[in-house]
């Protein structure tokens, strides 16, 4: 098998190197795209140097059996009819796409089966702070049909890139040494900070990240379900955090619930407050499944429950999810 990455040099191109190695998925051939301020570089795979091609409107998919690909929503646009011309499955982490009705947008813990009917050989990676939430709402759906959620969201600085992280690492640096902060990746100077805006506002108040967790929730889950969200990016490096408020259909005790997370994929329930035990993104950097803890009993709403989520961003938000899509072709022989 012939396996692209486009976008190599970025936060989540490096996590495709490194999720490739983890999980020793079955290619005999990569190669690395980006723009020309990577082209030339080169990067190590399974003890193997590769170097990074400039991305080009030219012949250079032919042969390629799947295109990971995170370059951001344009270069998406732009290259999906190159990429996929002589059929490479494009497997994309950007917006681009992913509430376009003959792509499918897919967590494999929930929908992977919908990865097989893609019309335009383009498989849409969800948003990161999506794909956490809907891994764990999931495990509920199963016992109670989730009329409503409300989330807030502490998401790391490296879920807006590479550079952006290093902004957060250099503020500190710049403040302990008596500089002014320098803010370019962020709206505000984010060390010692939170900021409520992530992506751009729209008309009705919510900003698009925001209303990308309502839309693409509803998608992958062939659901109903209304969610509220508020995001916030927080001065954590890697991994997002969230807090979930669900509204099931009956009423679901703590046991049940935790019974839920405890048995379902890609979950690991770390719920013990008197051991001071609960997921944090500290932890949960470069771990593979979302972590669940603080599982109450929502006081303030009828058949309301109430937990927090950890996972990491890079990893199943991104680079993990797009390559567990790509096993999910690969087993079941649709390529
Ligand atoms: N970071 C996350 O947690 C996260 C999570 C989920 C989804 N995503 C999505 O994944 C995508 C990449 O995010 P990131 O965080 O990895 O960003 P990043 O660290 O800023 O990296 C961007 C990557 O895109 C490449 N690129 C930009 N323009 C290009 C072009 N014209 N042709 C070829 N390559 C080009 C860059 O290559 P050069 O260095 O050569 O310019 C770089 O490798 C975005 O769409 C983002 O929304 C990110």
């Amino acid at each position: 098998m012939k396996i692209a990455i486009v976008g190599a040099s970025g936060a989540v191109g490096q996590e495709f190197l490194r999720v490739l190695e983890e999980r020793n998925f079955p290619f005999d051939e990569l190669i690395l795209f980006g723009s020309s301020r990577s082209a030339g570089t080169y990067y190590t795979c399974r003890g193997k140097k590769y170097q990074v091609r400039l991305l080009q409107h030219n012949d250079d998919f032919k042969g390629v059996d799947i295109a990971f690909v995170s370059a951001g929503a344009g270069t998406s646009r732009e290259f999906a009819d190159t990429i996929t011309k002589y059929g490479a499955v494009m497997i994309d982490n950007s917006s681009a796409f992913r509430m376009e009705e003959d792509v499918p947008l897919v967590v494999p813990e929930v929908n992977a089966q919908d990865a097989g009917r893609r019309p335009r050989n383009i498989i849409a990676n969800p948003n990161c702070t999506t794909i956490q939430m809907v891994v764990a709402l999931q495990a509920i759906e199963k016992i109670s049909h989730i009329k409503r959620v409300r989330v807030a969201t502490y998401q790391a600085a490296s879920g807006a890139g590479a550079a952006a992280m290093q902004e957060l690492c250099n503020q500190y640096t710049q403040i302990a040494s008596g500089e002014t902060p320098v803010v370019e990746k962020f709206a505000y100077q984010l060390a010692y900070n939170l900021i409520p805006h992530i992506d751009v506002f729209t008309e009705n108040g919510y900003t698009k990240e925001e209303m990308k967790m309502f839309h693409e929730t509803r998608k992958i889950m062939h659901s109903d379900i209304r969610v509220s969200a508020t995001c916030v990016r927080v001065p954590a490096l890697r991994a997002h955090s969230e807090s979930i408020w669900v509204e099931t259909e009956r009423p679901l005790s703590v046991e049940e619930a935790k019974e839920a997370f405890r048995k379902a994929d890609g979950i690991v329930l770390q719920d013990n407050p008197e051991r001071k035990e609960y997921p944090m993104p500290l932890f949960v950097s470069g771990k593979d499944p979302v972590y669940v803890g603080r599982i109450r009993k929502d006081i303030a709403f009828e058949n309301g429950l109430t937990f927090w989520t950890v996972g990491d961003q890079i990893k199943k938000g991104a680079a993990l999810n797009a390559v567990q899509i790509a096993e999910y072709l690969y087993n079941n022989k649709l390529l």
